[in-house]
């Protein structure tokens, strides 16, 4: 086979056979094919797409061009969740306690963030001693016994992808559904699942910013999931303003922690409770999201899911304390707070600028590598459709360095301020099976 007549079958509109694709990420990984053919071939997708079954061949190639775990050790029912990114998004420190709570296995393998605020991982870090480079044994050991663990993956998880995404990024390939879809689930089905619930997210702080492209997004995840034997859902949530009131890492695990008392933010509690009622029918525990639902909320409020977040905290070495003292996570030392500039209704809250403003104070990575700060960070006092009267408190602004102007006034143009109240908005957006 060629590279070149690849290009040209896609560039013209064609679709790849399973054998052409196998062949070209397998040369690829070996460094047959240089980067400038592989940007061809990307630039060619994100012209010309490619069809449903290119697209899991696509995705299942990169899958196996590194290590696939086996859980089928591990009885009963693996599942999953993934989200394409929000700002203030901690659901899965959450979820995985709720779902484990009802006895249902969660092997959840996350990812740091970059860019807007830290990820998964880099939250349950802001818990002193929290080790999330567990041993492929220690994983399956901690599920087994106690249904959850949060993990870092390998650096030998799909490496067609790390290498591929790369490139994309300096080759403006990065926004191309197929190519999203295939990277994410390439990634997502290497940690032997048998089932994955993903959270689409759609608005200005998303990847995807309709309604329209979110729902192909998800169709396309969904397809690729299914292609591979996963049970796959999608639920499209809002990301419009961002989730919950804290934006930062040690202040997420504090509103995680609030959320897994009964308290925490409507929006963290009604997108926990509906993923995790999509999970409880994935998994099979019954056929009834209104029951599985009940059931989640049910552990939220008398205090199981606390104790299963509290039984992997204290398996995978963190301080247990903070359970119970909050207090004694990272604190920044100062604390300033951003006021309204006039009196009317919260139109408005830029995500994204306020993740900016985050990465900015330390919360999150402007490159990989970049070392985080877990105390800093925002806490909103604001959310969308809330009446405000001029020098009101929006938000607080936990850093480090005392003098930081750009930040604040950030912060402050994220609020858009209006006359009228808005329309009210809808946090959940839609499923799509
Ligand atoms: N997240 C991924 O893992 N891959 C993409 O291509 C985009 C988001």
């Amino acid at each position: 086979m060629r590279m070149v007549d690849l290009i040209a079958k896609k560039r013209d509109g064609g679709n790849l056979s399973k054998a052409e694709i196998d062949w070209m990420i397998a040369s690829y990984v070996k460094e047959e094919i240089p980067d400038y053919q592989m940007s061809a071939f990307l630039m060619a997708v994100y012209f010309k797409g490619m069809a449903d079954d290119e697209m899991a061949n696509f995705a299942g190639a990169m899958l196996h061009s590194g290590e696939v775990l086996d859980l089928s050790s591990i009885p009963g029912v693996k599942i999953d969740k993934h989200s394409t990114g929000g700002v203030g998004d901690k659901i899965s420190l959450i979820l995985a306690p709720v779902l484990a709570a009802l006895g249902v296995n969660i092997p959840m393998i996350s990812g740091r963030g970059l860019g807007f605020t830290g990820g998964t991982l880099d939250k349950l870090e802001a818990i002193p001693g929290f080790n999330v480079n567990l041993t492929v044994d220690q994983f399956r050991k901690q599920v087994t016994e106690h249904h959850e663990a949060i993990i870092s993956a390998s650096k030998e998880v799909a490496p067609a992808d790390r290498r591929l995404y790369a490139l994309r990024d300096v080759t403006a390939t990065v926004e191309s559904i197929p190519l999203i879809a295939g990277s994410i689930m390439s990634k997502k089905i290497s940690s032997g699942i048998d089932a994955l619930v993903l959270d689409v997210k759609v608005g200005r702080g998303a990847f995807m910013k309709t309604q329209e492209d979110a729902e192909k997004l998800a169709k396309a995840l969904v397809t690729i999931g299914k292609a591979h034997n996963v049970k796959t859902k999608a639920v499209l949530s809002d990301m419009n303003q961002p989730l919950g009131l804290t934006i930062g890492n040690a202040l997420e695990v504090a509103e995680t922690i609030a959320t897994l008392n009964g308290r925490g933010p409507k929006d963290v509690r009604q997108l926990t409770i509906t993923l995790a009622a999509e999970m409880l029918v994935l998994a099979g525990k019954t056929d009834s999201t209104e029951t599985a639902a009940s059931l989640a909320g049910d552990v939220l409020r008398d205090g199981r899911a606390l104790r299963a977040f509290r039984q992997m905290v204290i398996d995978q070495g963190g301080d247990v304390r903070v359970i119970d003292n909050p207090q004694l996570l990272p604190r920044a030392d100062f604390r300033t707070a951003v006021k309204a500039p006039r009196s009317g209704f919260i139109n408005n809250i830029d995500s994204e600028a306020l993740g900016l403003a985050a990465m900015q104070l330390g919360a999150g990575r402007a490159k990989t590598g970049d070392k985080l700060d877990p105390a800093v960070g925002l806490v909103l006092h604001k959310k969308v459709g809330t009446p405000v009267s001029e020098g009101d408190t929006l938000a607080t602004v936990h850093s480090n360095q005392e003098q930081i102007p750009a930040v604040l006034a950030a912060v402050q143009a994220a609020f858009d301020i209006t006359d009228a109240a808005p329309a009210p908005s809808q946090l959940i957006r839609g499923f799509v099976e």
